[in-house]
């Protein structure tokens, strides 16, 4: 019987000492799911790059083979969801999104991330010290510039965080999964709703305008990618901030150093997002082509996962990959993933995780408000992360 995938953590900060094992010694190896089935996993780096760009894997869940690693019963593919599309179908939904991510419109956006940054840590100061870290700092931040952008009101932060939470924890029962994927799809159904008749300056309005009065998207599929957009540029940020927050007070000496040379913060939150990597169940694909990788064959209809936590921990291409060193060139990682699904939100994370560690470096005497033995790691959740971070200041 194949192991059970996820292996454990052994060190919360590090990913299951497994994987060392397997990529040098069994790279493309066989697990069970939590559901049962038996796939590859894939642990080296130019592996899951090979994977993640090769057409013959595929992101439909659709497909025979395709990896269940989430708790809810796949039911029929939800519309706009182009993660789970593969192309040429992913690329159209893509196209009419890629314009919002440049590199141009970041830059426009930076002055109101910075805004949101600065409310948040007035926020976070204002209830410490100490405080937590995560509830008044991490969390709110990517919810209020995501909301910002989507055009979702920041009352209802509450509901879609917490539905998405469920969505993303491995040890919630199926059915309260469904439940929770439903109640946001009615949310964003009205939203999307309100916006068609009374569009406003945000990305929703936009696509209701631009796409969906026109005819080439349907009602349904932006509510579908609207919902993509609202969960996967949430969690994943707010988690990063969180552990990326650890590693760096954990260790006064790494912070001392980015408070010495602040230039080193784009930098150092490459490395975090590499030797984090909060995405840590990886990211699943199905084989559809005969495809000979790492020593073995894999067949069409074979399920895959690409394990980026491993693969960002390989020392092939990082030396000393566990060390967290915070002027290593660590791009390109393999954190946002990588081929035509690489994450679109990217430069937004990028932006919102710099100006986070920005704002607070010049906090007086910033450090961690416990042992960081005592931390809670979020263990059983798609997205990695600790569950609070109290700190505390001068
Ligand atoms: C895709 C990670 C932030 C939107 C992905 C993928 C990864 C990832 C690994 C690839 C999934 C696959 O190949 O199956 C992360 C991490 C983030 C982050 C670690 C933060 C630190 C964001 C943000 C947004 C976003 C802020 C904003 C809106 C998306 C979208 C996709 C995606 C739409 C699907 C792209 C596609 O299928 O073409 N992300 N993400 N992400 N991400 Fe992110």
């Amino acid at each position: 019987m194949p192991p059970d995938y996820p292996p454990s953590r052994v060190n919360p900060l590090d990913p299951p000492p497994r994987f060392a094992h397997l990529r040098a010694h069994e790279p493309v190896s066989l697990v069970r799911t939590p559901h049962g089935e038996t796939v590859w996993l894939v642990t080296r780096y130019a592996d899951a790059r090979f994977v993640l760009g090769d057409p013959r894997f595929s992101s439909d869940p659709a497909n025979p083979g395709f990896p269940q690693i989430r708790p809810a019963p796949e039911g029929p593919r939800m519309p706009g969801i182009f993660l789970s599309m593969d192309p040429p179908e992913h690329g159209r939904y893509r196209r009419m999104l890629t314009g919002e991510f440049t590199v141009r419109r970041m830059a426009a956006l930076r002055p109101g991330i910075q805004a949101v940054v600065r409310d948040c840590l007035a926020g976070l100061l204002g209830q410490g010290p100490p405080a937590d870290l995560m509830s008044a700092f991490a969390r709110p931040l990517p919810a209020l510039v995501i909301c910002d952008l989507l055009g979702v009101p920041f009352a209802d932060r509450e509901f879609f965080a917490g539905r998405s939470e469920i969505q993303l924890d491995r040890s919630r029962p199926g059915h309260e999964v469904t439940a929770a994927m439903a109640e946001l799809w009615d949310y964003l159904d009205g939203l999307v709703a309100r916006k068609l008749a009374d569009p406003a300056a945000d990305l929703i309005s936009r696509l209701a305008v631009q796409r969906v009065r026109t005819g080439e998207l349907t009602k349904d599929d932006l509510v579908g990618m609207s919902r993509l957009l609202l969960v996967a540029g949430h969690e994943t940020t707010a988690n990063m901030i969180g552990i990326g927050m650890l590693l760096l007070l954990r260790r006064p000496a790494l912070w001392a150093q980015l408070l010495a040379d602040p230039g080193l913060v784009p930098a150092a939150v490459e490395e975090l997002l590499r030797h984090a990597t909060v995405v840590q169940q990886g990211v699943v694909r199905a084989v559809l082509g005969e495809v000979d990788l790492g020593g073995v064959r894999l067949a069409r209809g074979d399920g895959v996962i690409v394990s980026l936590s491993s693969a960002n921990r390989d020392a092939a291409v990082y030396p000393e990959p566990d060390e967290l060193d915070l002027q290593r060139h660590a791009a390109p990682h393999l954190a946002f993933g990588h081929g035509v699904h690489q994450c679109l939100g990217q430069l937004l994370a990028r932006a919102e995780l710099t100006e986070a560690v920005r704002a607070l470096l010049p906090v007086p005497g910033l450090r961690l408000a416990i042992a960081p033995d005592q931390v809670k790691f979020r263990h059983e959740m798609a997205v990695y992360g600790v569950r609070e971070l109290p700190v505390e200041w001068h």
